[in-house]
């Protein structure tokens, strides 16, 4: 994403989300990072609000972010970590690692901003253990139609003024394809516009 564009939103992001984390989506990182074993990938980790909530026990801690902005930040706060972390410049769609380096992989509000979604599963999926977990929380799809018409509408100037954000992406249905064992919970985010309303968030399994 092209300078200044990308600085400003990596500065602005934390205080963006400032409310909705408040709201609940703080209390949901928390809930869903609980899960996390071993070897852990974050993908797209942007600035620094998953960081606090990662057990002292896990054996790794990898942040992937492809943005230099974003990476920066998440150097800077790398040492709040209780586990041992690395800030890792790549994207999702190619990550640098063998197959199965993971035990557990972390996606939290990015598979709307990627650019291939479906690679990103594989590439999720090939860096995983065997029994490996993706863990989740994504904003998706309205299943109200009317709502869904209007994430339609606005998807382009929303994905000019939110990094590339698509707010009408079909989500779970990527995460459906690329794993056969999922548990999945719909809830909402509460405290950004209503186009991202409606969120999931969950686990899923590597055969
Ligand atoms: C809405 S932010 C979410 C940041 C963070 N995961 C969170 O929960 O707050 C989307 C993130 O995806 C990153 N991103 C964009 N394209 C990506 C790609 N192809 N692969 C991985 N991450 C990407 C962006 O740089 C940004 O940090």
């Amino acid at each position: 994403m092209a300078w200044p564009y990308a600085m400003v939103f990596a500065t602005l992001y934390d205080a963006v989300f400032l409310w909705a984390e408040r709201k609940g989506l703080r209390a949901m990182r928390k809930e869903l990072l609980s899960h996390c074993t071993g070897n852990v990938l974050e993908i797209g980790a942007g600035t620094d609000l998953n960081i606090g909530h990662y057990d002292a026990g896990l054996a790794r801690l990898v942040l992937t972010e492809p943005e230099p902005y974003m990476a920066a930040k998440l150097r800077a706060a790398v040492g709040r970590a209780r586990a041992p972390a690395e800030v890792v410049e790549a994207p999702a769609e190619s990550l640098p690692f063998p197959d199965a380096t993971f035990d557990t992989v972390v996606s939290t509000l990015v598979l709307c901003t990627v650019r291939s979604p479906d690679v990103v599963i594989s590439e999720v999926r090939r860096v995983l253990k065997p029994g490996g977990r993706f863990l989740f929380i994504e904003h998706v799809r309205s299943d109200n139609r009317r709502l869904a018409k209007w994430q339609d509408r606005l998807r382009g100037p929303w994905s000019l003024f939110a990094y590339g954000c698509q707010c009408n992406r079909n989500t779970l249905e990527t995460i459906q394809r690329g794993f056969a064992t999922q548990q999945v919970s719909r809830d909402r985010l509460i405290g950004l516009t209503p186009l991202l309303r409606p969120l999931v968030r969950g686990q899923a399994r590597t055969a």
